[in-house]
């Protein structure tokens, strides 16, 4: 590959942010658009927060996005790095989602309430990481209030995520008493000053501790600085960035996003540090980011972006080669050539169209109803990328039509919605109902209310007996197919078309497990 090109790839940065809500994942997105000049205002990304507290407001939020506020993609230029911010749902009932994006990024943000401490969501998303060894930088934040210990801070992720960290700033005393912090990596001193939103300042150089500059500037907390390090040499990890690329290690930064206090060093780190567009596994082969051949895969798939035109927008992620607007591309799962006529970025508050894109960057492409999660783009090679799961839902609604005449309208509604991830839907074998299974019991709500707006079927829910589920396989085919004439009753088949077990309870399911052993029970399915 030419030099150019490779420059163009090393440059890139692809990455989300994982938090349990309330951490400050939305103020540090926003603040690290400000460096970016992605926004020029404080408040842009804010305005777009989905309630967590009502789906209703959920659903305006949603319908609003297109016009007024940013959108789940938004790039950035930092000093000589393109980097991509790929938004993940804040509410956990659209965790599936989350997951999915975080297969097409290199690496990911984790934001930290110094007060909490690692909470749920982020220990189910740091789960999800580590399926991928996606490496992980920390961003322990609102250091301007009373926290935890930051050494407490460090061994509760250590402990709670099984992850090893690795300071690279250390606070300065915390709440009311917050003076700024040491940056171990520069070896330079940033002093707070609360309310204070400068976009760029320069830290003060301190290359030794021992520096009575150190005194003037701290006074008696400069005593507590050297205490804090000299155990921190003792008892925390020096900063390895191979360990860190392998998701072993995490470096740490701490600071106060609101303040926009801590986050120029985290982001001057993370273009540094963080890796650019990696290998990717197919079904056949590892694709190089680096080969001349286009290929690229859909993580996410969007609606009502812009309401005006009622679109839905695939999210692809490109895994090598470039991408050149026009350029005509296999679509493998139907095994078509498609041209890709209009492709778009989305750069916070705008979309453009583009000439050109590379590997890493994530292109948006007008979905007609054809494109699913987990469809692969290429040149010609008949590649399929792998690692897109769906996750075995937990909830379950049967559909049922206020008007039966709607039933076509409800089948196109229910099997689009499916492809796009927003629900998954069943079939059972021994009935014509129709079943969704969701992660998050928000997502039947979403779904009630966008069939009545793009497909014009008024729908409502029955409760059912099942609470869980999973797919099912066996090598041995004799033995599958007497296991679904004996379990009919429970089978159903999903969108794809692929046979699941839907139990009543879990003790049921690990009964049906018990008197099985040669089927295979699967709690995540890959995208076919
Ligand atoms: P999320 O996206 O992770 O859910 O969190 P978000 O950024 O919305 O932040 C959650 C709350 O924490 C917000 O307060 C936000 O202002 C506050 N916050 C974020 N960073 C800091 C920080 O560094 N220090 C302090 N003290 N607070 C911080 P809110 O009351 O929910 O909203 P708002 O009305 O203040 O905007």
């Amino acid at each position: 590959m030419k030099k150019h090109n490779q420059q163009e790839i090393d440059r890139r940065r692809t990455f989300g942010i994982i938090s349990h809500p309330d951490a400050g994942k939305t103020t540090l997105t926003e603040k690290l658009l400000l460096f970016g000049g992605a926004i020029q205002m404080a408040g842009a990304v804010k305005a777009r927060k989905a309630s967590r507290h009502a789906t209703s407001d959920w659903m305006t939020m949603e319908r609003e996005r297109g016009i007024s506020v940013t959108s789940s993609v938004m790039k950035f230029n930092y000093r000589d790095y393109e980097v991509n911010l790929l938004d993940t749902p804040g509410h956990q009932d659209f965790s599936e989602d989350t997951y999915r994006v975080l297969t097409a990024v290199d690496s990911a943000l984790m934001v930290i309430d110094s007060g909490k401490g690692v909470e749920t969501q982020t220990e189910k998303l740091m789960e999800v990481c580590r399926m991928r060894n996606t490496p992980i930088m920390t961003f322990i934040n609102k250091l301007d209030r009373e926290g935890l210990d930051p050494l407490d801070l460090l061994s509760n992720i250590e402990e709670t995520l099984q992850i090893e960290c690795a300071p690279l700033s250390w606070p300065i005393g915390m709440g009311k008493c917050f003076r700024g912090t040491y940056n171990l990596y520069r070896k330079q001193l940033h002093l707070f000053v609360p309310g204070q939103e400068t976009r760029f300042s320069d830290g003060i150089v301190i290359e030794d501790l021992a520096d009575p500059r150190l005194d003037e500037l701290l006074g008696s907390q400069a005593a507590e600085l050297r205490n804090d390090i000299e155990l921190l040499e003792g008892a925390a990890s020096p900063f390895d960035p191979a360990e860190y690329l392998k998701g072993n290690q995490t470096p740490v930064f701490f600071g106060s996003a609101v303040n926009n206090f801590g986050v120029q060093e985290l982001l001057d780190a993370f273009v540094e540090q963080a890796p650019g567009p990696g290998p990717r596994a197919t079904a056949t082969r590892m694709v190089s980011p680096y080969e001349e051949e286009f290929s690229g895969f859909v993580f996410k798939i969007q609606a009502n972006m812009d309401p005006a035109h009622r679109d839905r927008i695939a999210f692809l992620r490109i895994c090598s080669g470039k991408f050149r607007r026009g350029m005509k591309v296999r679509h493998h799962r139907i095994g078509k050539d498609v041209q890709i006529a209009n492709a778009t970025i989305f750069m916070a508050q705008d979309r453009t169209n583009i000439e050109e894109a590379w590997p890493g960057d994530i292109i948006g492409i007008h979905n007609h109803g054809t494109i699913k999660i987990g469809d692969t783009f290429s040149d010609k090679e008949p590649l399929k990328f792998t690692g897109i799961p769906s996750f075995a839902p937990e909830h379950f609604r049967r559909v049922r039509l206020k008007n039966p005449m709607k039933t076509k309208q409800l089948d196109k509604g229910l099997l689009q919605l499916a492809e796009e991830g927003a629900v998954q839907l069943f079939r059972p074998l021994m009935s014509s109902d129709y079943i969704l299974g969701a992660v998050g019991v928000l997502q039947f709500d979403v779904i009630v209310a966008r069939l009545k707006d793009e497909y014009g079927v008024d729908a409502l829910y029955e409760g059912i007996e099942f609470a869980t589920a999973r797919w099912v396989s066996c090598a041995d085919q004799k033995k599958f197919n007497e296991f679904e004439k004996k379990n009919q009753g429970n089978l159903a088949l999903d969108a794809e078309g692929n046979l699941a077990f839907l139990a009543p309870s879990e003790w049921r399911l690990g009964y049906v497990i018990e008197q099985w052993p040669d089927i295979v029970f699967h709690k995540t399915k890959e995208h076919s």
